[in-house]
């Protein structure tokens, strides 16, 4: 089949509510950090497919634990019998989590653990309010884009949970509230005083939900001390703090979990998109008294607890301890952080450069003081960097996506760092024409 007929074919069958595109890649082939297309191109992935392939794409334990497994046993009702993959790895999840004495409830996607977390949280505390961020994202079924701050546009067409109430997420690069970094009173955590006084009834109000690092909002790395704040209050409240680590957990950032470099514990932690090595599989780890407060399928899915699946993430966490990943992520995340800023002191058009291990956003700008997004320029590098050979991807429509997978060898590392800066230049330069602006989608 040709690329081009894929393409047509995808939009005839495939409504534009299932995807957003970046670059007309039809792949057919991985490895750790590469892939190739259906025309034999090769691209090195510093998207890891949507910070998924964590131990890499086609990773050797994961192939080999899945082939053994297909051959014993794909499906067994965990809902209504017993399995010994989905014990191992419930069990494997509560040891490596920050949840003090949890329990856990597997699923198949980052949204639908978030749907969990939401019912965990009111039927434990028998609350219905929420509170959660502007600029959050915690996925598509109702629940979870009922309490995402992203685009409020689906809502307004199809409805959604009631007693959700947002506060501001504390970005230090384009402040909410104005100020600069290191010379403000941190009103971001005054803000949510206030909200308490002025709008929201504090005692009525279940958890809030926070994602540690702020992914789709352009991986926005909060002060150090702001969830250590954040809890101190939630706690006078009896409110619940809920983490979302479906993008940034698993080693992502050097840490098991990202929440973890913030000296907090939360009460429910969800998980997902790294967790079955590509294949679909989510977990809501939350305390034991919190997740036993809903009755028998309260939250259940037929093919949860899949032994198949559950194989695979257990081998995905094994990869993760083996060759010692967290370790790996933070020092090659420092490594790209200072070619980063390097190339910030040579092109004007990146404004900020933010992260924790691999999880890295380029905030690309018009002009350094006003900080005006560069969304044009962001589309155009995204495209000159298709053509040299790399997925990249932005967010908040200016912010570039470097995920790359933790198990990414050092030279092909080296390779897409020297495609990204050439990408940069050759936009700088002119050299990417605005014909390009209409080939990128993106969100
Ligand atoms: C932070 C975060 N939470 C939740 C989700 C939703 O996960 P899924 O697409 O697996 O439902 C995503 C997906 O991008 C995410 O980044």
């Amino acid at each position: 089949m040709k690329k081009e007929d894929v393409i047509e074919r995808y939009s005839k069958i495939f409504p534009k509510a299932s995807r957003v595109t970046y670059a007309p890649i039809v792949g057919i082939r991985a490895n750790n950090a590469r892939v190739w297309d259906i025309e034999g191109r090769e691209y090195i992935d510093f998207l890891s497919d949507a910070a998924v392939q964590n131990v890499g794409h086609n990773n050797e334990r994961v192939v080999k634990t899945i082939k053994e497994q297909v051959e014993r046993l794909i499906h067994f009702t965990f809902v209504y019998g017993f399995t010994l993959e989905p014990l191992l790895l419930a069990e494997k999840l509560a040891g490596i989590s920050p949840v003090e004495n949890p329990k856990v409830s597997l699923g198949l996607s980052g949204s639908d653990a978030n749907d969990g977390a939401i019912k965990f949280a009111r039927a434990y505390t028998k609350r219905r309010t929420l509170l959660s961020y502007l600029k959050s994202y915690y996925g598509c079924t109702y629940g979870a884009s009922s309490i995402t701050g992203l685009d409020f546009h689906v809502r307004a067409l199809v409805g959604e949970l009631s007693d959700v109430h947002y506060i501001p997420y504390p970005d230090c690069y384009r402040c909410p509230f104005g100020k600069e970094r290191g010379s403000c009173k941190m009103e971001c955590v005054e803000y949510l005083k206030a909200k308490f006084e002025g709008e929201v009834y504090a005692d009525g109000v279940a958890a809030l939900f926070a994602e540690p690092i702020q992914g789709d909002a352009g991986m926005v790395v909060p002060p150090e001390d702001y969830f250590r704040r954040i809890k101190k209050i939630l706690d006078e409240h009896g409110i619940l703090l809920v983490v979302d680590e479906v993008q940034s957990g698993l080693g992502r950032t050097g840490k098991w979990f990202a929440i973890e470099h913030f000296g907090v514990e939360p009460d429910i932690l969800t998980v997902a998109k790294p967790l079955g090595g590509g294949l679909p599989i989510s977990a809501v780890i939350g305390k034991a008294e919190i997740m036993d407060s809903l009755p028998s399928l309260g939250h259940a899915f037929t093919l949860s607890g899949n032994p198949l699946i559950s194989r695979a993430a257990l081998a995905v966490i094994e990869e993760i301890e083996e060759k010692d990943l967290l370790k790996r992520a933070k020092k090659l995340g420092d490594y790209i952080m200072r070619r980063l800023n390097k190339m910030k002191e040579e092109h004007q058009l990146i404004g900020d450069v933010r992260g924790k291990g691999l999880m890295i956003g380029i905030d690309l700008v018009k002009n350094r003081e006003t900080k005006e997004r560069a969304y044009d320029e962001a589309k155009k590098v995204i495209w000159r960097a298709y053509e040299l050979g790399l997925i990249l991807a932005f967010l908040q429509g200016n912010v570039l996506r470097i995920q790359p997978p933790l198990t990414v060898e050092e030279e092909i590392l080296e390779e897409g760092l020297n495609r990204l800066e050439q990408a940069i230049t050759d936009v700088e330069e002119g050299k990417v024409g605005d014909e390009v602006l209409q080939k990128v989608q993106g969100w």
